[in-house]
C-alpha cells in the first residue's frame, strides 16, 4: 500500500547520496540483520498468548533478574541471525554472561554488537510497548571476541546504534552519526520503511519520567531537581509539568524523541552498590547518542554518558537524558 511512496531500510542503507558516504558492506550486513531479528522478534511478541511465549523462563540472568521466555528467545533470534555471516566478531547481551564470539575461519568480523533483546520484558504479560535496543562499536583488529574487554569502548566509540519499538505499531530507530532516522514496519510487505529523518528533541519541555515510586531512596540533587518540577508555576522553575512512566526505556526515550521531555533513572540507595538501574554498554550508551543525535544530551548528572571508560559488561550507571535545558539543570544541581 504504502511501499512505493517511501524509501526502504535497505536502499537507504545502500544510497551514499545521502552525503555521508558510502557506508562499509560489514556494517551495512550488520544493521539489516539487526533489523530482520528486530522483525522476528515482533512477530513473535505479536503472536503473544497465541504462541505460548508469554510469562517467566524459570532462569535467572547475570543481573539476578528472572528471565521472560521472551527475554531468551529474543536473545536467540539475534545470535542465531549473526551467527552466520562474517560481518561481526562477536556479540555480548543483557543476557548472557559472557561475550558470544562469532567464530569465520579465514576472516575477521570488523564489529562487536552489543544489545538488550527485549527492553521493558515486565510490559510483556500486560501487552504494552517493548523494545530492542542495540549498540555496534568497532571489533579492534585481530580481537578474540571472547575477552570481554574487546567490548568496554567508551560511548563516543559507536559506529551505529538504535532501538527497535513494538508497539502499534513497529518502528527501527537509527543513528549512525548524523542525525536519527525513523523506519516503520509495513506489516502487509515485511519492509521497513523510512518515515522520518532527523528526529529532533526540543532544548525546552514541559515534560518529564522517573519512576516516583523511588523517591525516598534518591540522592539529593534529584529530590531536589524533582521537587521543583513539581512545585509548577508558583515553583523556582515558573511552569507545570506533565510526567509519564512507561517502564520500557524503549518507550520512554521513543516519547522523548517524538515530542521532547526529559527521562531519568538516578542512582537511589537501593541500587546504589550496584551503581544505579540501567546498563551502561546496552541501555545507556546506544540511548545516550541517539538522544544527543537529535539534540538533546545524556549525563549521569555528574559526566557526559558517552565519556564512561566502562569497567564491565553489564556495568550499571544513573542516566539523566533528554532536553538539554533540563540536564544543564541537573548537572548544575550534582555540581552544587
Ligand atoms: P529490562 O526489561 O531490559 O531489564 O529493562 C528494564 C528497565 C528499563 O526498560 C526501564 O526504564 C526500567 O527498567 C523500568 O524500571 P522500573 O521497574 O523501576 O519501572
Ligand atoms: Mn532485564
Ligand atoms: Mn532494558
Ligand atoms: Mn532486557
Amino acid at each position: 500500500m504504502t511501499t512505493e511512496q517511501h524509501i526502504t531500510f535497505t536502499d537507504w542503507l545502500h544510497d551514499s547520496s545521502r552525503g555521508h558516504g558510502a557506508l562499509p558492506a560489514n556494517l551495512i550486513q550488520t544493521l539489516m540483520v539487526t533489523a530482520e531479528a528486530c522483525r522476528r522478534i515482533g512477530a513473535a511478541i505479536g503472536q503473544g498468548a497465541l504462541a505460548g511465549v508469554l510469562g517467566a523462563a524459570g532462569s535467572e540472568n547475570v543481573q539476578g533478574e528472572d528471565q521472560k521466555k521472551l527475554d531468551v528467545i529474543a536473545n536467540d533470534i539475534l545470535l542465531q541471525l549473526h551467527s552466520d555471516g562474517s560481518h561481526l566478531a562477536g556479540m555480548a547481551s543483557e543476557e548472557m554472561d559472557d561475550p558470544f564470539p562469532v567464530p569465520h575461519p579465514g576472516s575477521e568480523g570488523a564489529y562487536l554488537l552489543l544489545f538488550d533483546p527485549l527492553d521493558g520484558s515486565s510490559n510483556i504479560d500486560i501487552n504494552a510497548p517493548v523494545g530492542t535496543i542495540f549498540s555496534v562499536l568497532p571489533a579492534p583488529n585481530g580481537c578474540d571476541a571472547r575477552d570481554a574487554s574487546v567490548f568496554l569502548q567508551p560511548g563516543s566509540a559507536q559506529v551505529a546504534a538504535g532501538y527497535a519499538i513494538y508497539g502499534p505499531s513497529t518502528q527501527f530507530i537509527l543513528t549512525l552519526g548524523h542525525g536519527v532516522h525513523a523506519f516503520t514496519l509495513d506489516r502487509y510487505s515485511g519492509e521497513l520503511l523510512l518515515t522520518q529523518e532527523n528526529l529532533t528533541l526540543p532544548a525546552q519541555t514541559q515534560e518529564f519520567a522517573i519512576n516516583m515510586s523511588n523517591q525516598r531512596f534518591w540522592e539529593a540533587p534529584v529530590q531536589s531537581y524533582v521537587a521543583d518540577l513539581l512545585a509548577g508555576k508558583t515553583g523556582p522553575r515558573a511552569k507545570d509539568f506533565n510526567m509519564r512512566w512507561v517502564a520500557a526505556m524503549v518507550a520512554d526515550v521513543h516519547r522523548l524523541l517524538c515530542r521532547g521531555g526529559v527521562f531519568l533513572y538516578p542512582l537511589d540507595s537501593k541500587m546504589a552498590s550496584k551503581g544505579g538501574k540501567l546498563r551502561l554498554m546496552y541501555e545507556a550508551n546506544p540511548m545516550a547518542w541517539l538522544v544527543e543525535q537529535a539534540g538533546g544530551e545524556a549525563s549521569t548528572g555528574h559526566q557526559r554518558i558517552m565519556d564512561i571508560q566502562p569497567s564491565g559488561l553489564h556495568q550499571r550507571v544513573p542516566v539523566m537524558l533528554g532536553a538539554s535545558e533540563e540536564i544543564a539543570e541537573l548537572t548544575r544541581l550534582h555540581s552544587a
